[in-house]
């Protein structure tokens, strides 16, 4: 530990606590009846975490009525932003009613937009959230092989219960996991030679998320899929991040075609949403009319989210996601030049992205474990009251909302923060 990193993050942290009394307060009630005050691990900051009153456009304003600009998008849920059309969607639900316990219109035109985006993908089917969406494309691969194993990646986050990051064991759920290095084929080609009739499925994050950004080489893809088909496995892509790549996700991008994809986040519009689907024949399984599989869910088909993907859908195409990705390509380079003096770098695709307080290359989770958690801190919290919200691990997910004055704003500040910070170094 250097004194001089120390001091400086408890002066940052003291100078949190004194500007933001309303979420203080908030967190000490809130620690009272939710464990840490927190519902959502992620968003626990020390000494506790920031309270948003209200959002509009690419701006949050806290409790404390500080504004500041939001970079993170909802960790990418919120990639439309709070875009008129997404509000729209919700008033036309309010004024038909919601709760029905039956069928709705919207659901199959979500649905369709879905597979008309995903070649591989022909149904789907949804549920609340990324997490459940992982769970039964696995489960569906367990199924339809016979077989037990799923291999994994360090550093991979399939939502809390399959999660392969430091102390996430505990709530795993308890399937036949063999977790693997990222970017590492020769690690995946020995595992299936030793092991290939075992394997129901591969899944993968085609750039490990919550992991750091580290977006997998396109060697490692295909060999994910030349393996799979080879060993009668499931390729299943976790898209839940990564769909936001080109309108066919990172599949259409890097030119590989899952078995089964799992989607999530960004299309219920910043609304609970997730999907898993794949080829009709996989999806039949699914199908009551003919004895199928039961997959329960009672906000599966909630009335707010059906009405509002298909609006989603709508916003995201080609070329709007395009120029997206191209601004959040652009924002890198500036970052990856901006960080040098101090030796950090940044890394990512398109508009998602994380800044890491160690040297370039990071191709691997091991890459980045090893760091001082608390120059991140450090950063978040000098961002923050500088007006700039991202993520304390690094991470930003540009939305539509956010333009590139808000960009040059952020680059600037960066710059001045590096200077600030070449005394730290270890
Ligand atoms: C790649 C990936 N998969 C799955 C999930 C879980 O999605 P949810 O939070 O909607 O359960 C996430 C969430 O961050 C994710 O990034």
């Amino acid at each position: 530990m250097t004194d001089a990193l120390g001091t400086a993050l408890d002066t940052a942290v003291q100078r949190f606590v004194t500007s933001n009394p309303v979420s203080a307060r908030l967190a000490r009630e809130a620690a009272e009846v939710m464990p840490g005050g927190n519902t959502r691990s992620v968003l626990h900051t020390e000494p506790f975490g920031v309270r948003i009153a209200h959002a509009e456009g690419a701006v949050l304003t806290t409790v404390d009525g500080a504004r500041v600009v939001d970079l993170l998008g909802d960790y990418s849920a919120g990639l439309v932003g709070r875009r008129p059309e997404v509000a729209d969607a919700v008033r036309d639900v309010l004024d038909r009613g919601w709760s029905y316990g039956a069928m709705s219109e919207p659901e199959a035109d979500l649905a369709r937009a879905l597979v008309d985006r995903f070649p591989s993908v022909d149904q789907v089917r949804f549920t609340n959230s990324g997490t459940e969406a992982d769970l039964m494309a696995v489960l569906t691969a367990r199924h339809v092989t016979g077989r037990d194993r799923v291999v994994v990646f360090e550093g991979a986050y399939h939502g809390g219960p399959m999660t392969f990051l430091p102390g996430s064991a505990p709530l795993r759920v308890p399937f036949d996991f063999t977790v693997l290095p990222y970017n590492d084929v020769a690690a995946v080609e020995a595992e299936f030679s030793e092991a290939g009739e075992k394997i129901a499925c591969v899944l993968v994050e085609p750039m490990l998320g919550a992991g750091g950004c580290i977006p997998a080489s396109a060697e490692f893809l295909a060999a994910l899929r030349r393996l799979t088909r080879d060993h009668g496995a499931l390729l299943v892509l976790d898209e839940v991040m990564t769909s936001r790549l080109a309108v066919g996700g990172a599949q259409e991008a890097y030119g590989v075609r899952a078995d089964l994809t799992v989607l999530g986040k960004y299309f219920g519009g910043g609304l609970s949403f997730g999907a898993f689907g794949g080829s009709r024949e996989l999806m039949a399984a699914y199908d009551p009319a003919r004895g199928g599989l039961t997959h329960g869910g009672t906000f599966n088909n909630n009335a707010f989210t059906m009405a509002v993907g298909p609006a989603v859908t709508r916003l995201l195409d080609a070329e709007t996601l395009a120029l997206l990705n191209r601004r959040g390509d652009r924002l890198r380079e500036r970052l990856a030049e901006a960080l040098v003096p101090i030796g950090w770098c940044v890394t990512g695709i398109g508009s998602m992205m994380t800044i890491h307080p160690t040297p370039a290359p990071v191709t691997r989770w091991s890459d980045i474990a090893g760091v001082d958690v608390r120059r991140r801190r450090l950063l978040f919290h000098d961002l923050l009251a500088r007006g700039y919200y991202i993520a304390e691990r690094g991470y930003l997910a540009l939305s539509l909302s956010v333009t590139e004055d808000h960009l040059d704003g952020f680059v600037g500040v960066t710059q001045a923060l590096v200077g600030e910070y070449a005394d730290l170094a270890t």
